[in-house]
């Protein structure tokens, strides 16, 4: 596996690739990897000759009272993990390398009106963070194909909507959420729970599947759907930010005859889990 932490290095590899014929595919993550980051990675071979792999703790898309500095750094662990998976390059950049000129005043990107809702609303700026490092990425990698974790469906969302308006030449694939055996999403942000948080922490995919058989039954009261998953969160003992039934691709305001996703964000303890749930439109 090659692994670059200057853009030029990685730039005059995946030149050389292009020029080979080799599709490239890119995996852009924040690295302390887990099997939810590896499974896109096997999405990405499936149409590609060459997976590369991005790990940057990006400070754009963290808030000022968020958590950049606690955020897992793992790089030996993640190298590892990118060799058994058979990646066939890393790219670690610096923050430096990333933003030469700083983080003020530099040229953004931004998806408008998706980028404010659900997440958006609760984490002002943190979608322009995603879309301008991603963005960065692209130009520098310059893949063919592009795959994200549905499990940040909001995010794929977003991110698809980015490479259509800027005319990316991507294909942006989404791949499925990971699970423990319990349900819980995969996430580097599990490891903020505490023992007694992570035995509660399934109740949040269990809310979502129970939310999903009200719309498999038929429930067309969306708000009242959605405020009896918040009100069980709760009683769970989760701060949820949001529990919200939307259109799955514009995440408009959903209707019955087209398919739909149930998305949740709640703290537990020091952590802020996410997770999400589609449900698709009845064949009529
Ligand atoms: P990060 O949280 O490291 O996630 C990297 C990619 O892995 C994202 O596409 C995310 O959706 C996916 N992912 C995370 N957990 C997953 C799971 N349990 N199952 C499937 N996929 C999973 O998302 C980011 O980083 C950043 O915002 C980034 C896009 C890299 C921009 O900085």
């Amino acid at each position: 596996m090659y692994l670059f932490r200057s853009a030029d290095e990685l730039r005059d590899r995946m030149r050389r690739w292009r020029m080979a014929g080799e599709r490239i595919g890119f995996v852009p993550t924040m690295g302390n990897l887990h099997d939810g980051h590896i499974s896109l990675l096997d999405v990405a071979r499936r149409h590609a000759d060459r997976v590369v792999v991005s790990v940057f703790v990006n400070p754009l898309q963290f808030g000022p009272k968020e958590d950049f500095e606690a955020y897992p750094r793992t790089e030996e662990a993640d190298r590892d993990m990118l060799v058994e998976a058979d990646a066939d390059a890393l790219f670690l950049p610096t923050t430096e390398e990333m933003y030469p000129d700083g983080l003020d005043s530099i040229t953004c990107v931004e998806v408008p009106e998706l980028s404010d809702m659900l997440c958006g609303a609760v984490r002002p700026g943190h979608f322009r963070g995603v879309t301008t490092v991603v963005s960065k990425l692209f130009n520098l990698v310059q893949p063919d194909v592009a795959v994200f974790g549905e499990k940040d469906w909001q995010q794929f969302v977003i991110l698809s909507r980015m490479a259509r308006d800027l005319c990316f030449p991507i294909e942006v694939y989404g791949a499925p959420t990971m699970r423990e055996a319990d349900g819980l999403a995969m996430s580097s942000r599990n490891r903020y729970l505490e023992p007694r948080e992570r035995a509660i922490a399934p109740a949040l995919y269990q809310m979502l599947r129970q939310a999903a058989e009200g719309l498999h039954a038929g429930v067309t009261d969306f708000d009242a759907l959605a405020g009896s998953g918040r009100a069980a969160l709760e009683a769970a003992g989760f701060r949820p930010d949001y529990f919200e039934i939307r259109e799955a691709h514009r995440l408009g305001p959903p209707d019955p005859d087209n398919d739909r996703v149930i998305l949740t964000a709640a703290w537990l303890g020091q952590a802020r889990l996410i997770d999400n749930l589609r449900v698709e439109a009845p064949d009529l």
